[in-house]
């Protein structure tokens, strides 16, 4: 190829003319090194290998590298100060950077199995609520029958904030502080952190949701403690899961039972995560101790009613099969992004 005469050259620092009102701060610099830069700049070279020419030539191709020269100047400068303005704005938005991923976000699988659970007791009638993580003694334990010398209190293994003040070990408080504000007909779930001063293993976390359920009205009996929680779990766990009751002891109920479900890793056949029963627990429950509505100013033998508690950090466990409770709460990313639909 041959060199570029003293036209061509110009031509092309022309055309870059057109470049100069798009080009970013770094391209701008560049271009003003390349076009006008004093040792080797384009320009520069051309109106230095003038004297080169036939004299009759010299007068018009400086004229034109001259004119070409000022374009240029003014064209960076103009450039150089929309650049400046922009920066000392304080817009250091780069209009030429390339964009950023978008990242999508989803609930966490405890927040999205709490929804789901209280959603499918709405279909029932219950109502939402929320109460305090600090409570008093009074309604953690003695309202509901549990008194403080009794192995119960010390089973749950409380932190006390101050002298009468826990941080709640159940939410089972806010059945008396639901009893004690409403009439019945009293039907709420409760969702929330309970505390309790356990080991961080496989499975315990010293801070861990629960969803209490209460139900309280004239005339209410096991069979309709029973037929919800197997709506409950047929709708959550597939239709096929069956459940099992089995006798168990709480202050605060009588009689109490513990609710299984079939394990549906193994389908009831038998695995290592329901030890080869077929069944898993899934909540604490009962028929809500007369002791209770009468601490609470509700007479014990015109209303009756169920509650029980479960664990949605053990329910999610059993829904997606995993295997170490401190997983949902290490907000690993690999983990958190299996759960972004
Ligand atoms: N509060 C009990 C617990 O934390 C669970 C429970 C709730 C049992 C309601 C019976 C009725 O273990």
């Amino acid at each position: 190829m041959s060199t570029p005469t003293v036209h061509e050259q110009l031509d092309s620092a022309l055309a870059a003319v057109e470049d100069i009102s798009t080009a970013n701060a770094n391209e701008l610099a560049d271009m003003r090194t390349q076009l006008l830069g004093r040792k080797a700049g384009l320009l520069t070279t051309v109106l230095r290998s003038l004297g080169g020419l036939p004299p009759e030539e010299r007068r018009d191709v400086g004229a034109r590298a001259n004119e070409i020269k000022r374009q240029l100047e003014s064209a960076i400068g103009r450039r150089e100060s929309v650049l400046a303005a922009a920066t000392a704005g304080g817009d250091t938005l780069d209009r030429s950077m390339p964009g950023r991923a978008v990242w999508r976000g989803a609930m966490h699988p405890i927040t999205a199995v709490v929804d789901q659970i209280c959603d499918i007791f709405r279909e029932l009638g219950f109502t939402r609520v929320v109460g305090p993580e600090a409570e008093t003694e009074s309604y953690n334990f003695t309202k509901l029958n549990i008194s403080l010398d009794h192995p119960a209190a010390d089973m749950q293994d409380t932190f006390y904030l101050s002298p009468g003040i826990v941080l709640r070990t159940h939410t089972s408080p806010m059945q008396a502080r639901t009893l004690e504000n409403y009439e019945p007909p009293i039907r709420i779930v409760v969702p929330g952190q309970c505390y309790r001063r356990d080991a961080w293993d496989p499975s315990h976390a010293p801070v861990f949701e629960q969803i209490e359920g209460l139900v309280v009205d004239e005339g209410v009996s096991f069979v309709d403690f029973k037929a919800a929680i197997d709506f409950f779990v047929k709708r959550f766990f597939g239709e096929e899961t069956t459940t099992r009751f089995r006798p168990s002891f709480f202050p605060f109920t009588e009689p109490s039972a513990e609710v299984d479900v079939q394990c549906h890793i193994c389908s009831g056949s038998g695995c290592t995560t329901c030890k080869y029963s077929g069944f898993l627990e899934i909540m604490g429950a009962g028929m809500v101790h007369p002791a209770v509505l009468e601490n609470c100013g509700l007479d014990s033998e015109r209303y009756t009613g169920y509650a029980f508690g479960m664990g949605p950090h053990r329910i999610a466990m059993l829904k997606y099969g995993i295997p170490d409770i401190r997983i949902l709460f290490e907000n690993d990313m690999r983990v958190l992004n299996q759960f972004v639909e």
